[in-house]
């Protein structure tokens, strides 16, 4: 049996699934990599910008920042893997998938397919094929002085303070919907994806080196409660070795044979 049957096989048989995603799914959209040549902006690190700190000491810089990468990763378009993976979580009950990315390709992916539900409401059936998003994501704001979060993809304007975006309950600041270096992950989404994790039968993990905590213990998660690990990747990580299946595979490629209807 090759290891993509004997994968599928296994994603079949299984009565629920949680799916951790990481950069290299969203490799074959061209996504540009964070900390590789083309993540540099004006020679500033990533770490650099990308804290409370450096907000709270320029938020018109980190602003332009921002939209900076919202500027490349705009015209990116959700591949086989992501619309594939939205399919299946969208048409099975127990398939869950969780992520690390914050470029919103996964909820992208579940639209094109019409699979994030009427409304996107937070039921089952509103965010089936819709993501758990653990790090944020570039295109939702949130406010820093009230609670207020929205969706926002307009052109960021950061050629002054003054023009930056503004929360239209409060008037404060608002900021990108990312964790940032040194924040906390959001509770409510980590507590989610564990419990996920703590139920699933295989963990499907893709395009991820499995290194970043929290995130790196949701297949160890599945793994303690007795499920398997199903893993797909171009590189060998430090999953590999307590994987039931590893594919050396790109995830455009592997995934849509894994969980189509038709592979
Ligand atoms: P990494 O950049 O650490 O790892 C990307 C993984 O994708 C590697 O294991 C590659 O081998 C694999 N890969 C590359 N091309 C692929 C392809 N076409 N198909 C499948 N896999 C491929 O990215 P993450 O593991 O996502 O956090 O990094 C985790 C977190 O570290 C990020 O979310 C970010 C960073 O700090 C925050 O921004 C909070």
């Amino acid at each position: 049996m090759t290891s993509i049957l004997d994968a599928r096989g296994r994603l079949d048989a299984a009565g629920s699934v949680v799916v951790l995603t990481g950069a290299g799914i969203s490799a074959d959209s061209g996504v540009p990599t964070f900390r590789g040549p083309d993540g540099l902006w004006k020679d500033y690190r990533p770490e650099e910008l990308a804290t409370p700190a450096a907000f709270a000491r320029d938020p018109r810089l980190v602003w332009e920042w921002y939209g900076w990468r919202r500027s490349k990763i705009a015209p990116c378009e959700p591949n086989p893997a992501h619309l594939a993976l939205a399919r299946w979580a969208g048409r099975r009950e127990g398939v869950r998938i969780v992520t690390q990315n914050v470029d919103g390709l996964h909820t992208r992916a579940a639209k094109a397919v019409g699979a994030a539900g009427p409304t996107g409401a937070d039921d089952a059936a509103g965010r089936a094929g819709t993501p758990l998003e653990l790090h944020g994501c570039l295109f939702r704001v949130r406010c820093t002085g009230c609670r207020f979060r929205g969706e926002h993809r307009e052109e960021i304007d950061a050629g002054s303070r003054e023009a930056l975006p503004r929360c239209p309950e409060c008037g404060a600041l608002l900021r990108p919907d990312v964790v940032w270096f040194g924040e906390a992950l959001p509770e409510a989404v980590v507590s989610e994806a564990f419990a996920l994790a703590g139920e699933a039968d295989v963990c499907l993990v893709v395009g991820t080196s499995a290194v970043v905590h929290p995130a790196a213990g949701i297949p160890a998660a599945t793994a303690a409660a007795g499920g398997e690990i199903v893993e797909v990747n171009p590189e060998v990580t430090p999953l590999t070795s307590r994987a039931a299946v590893s594919l050396r595979a790109r995830a455009a490629e592997a995934v849509p044979r894994l969980v189509s209807r038709q592979a």
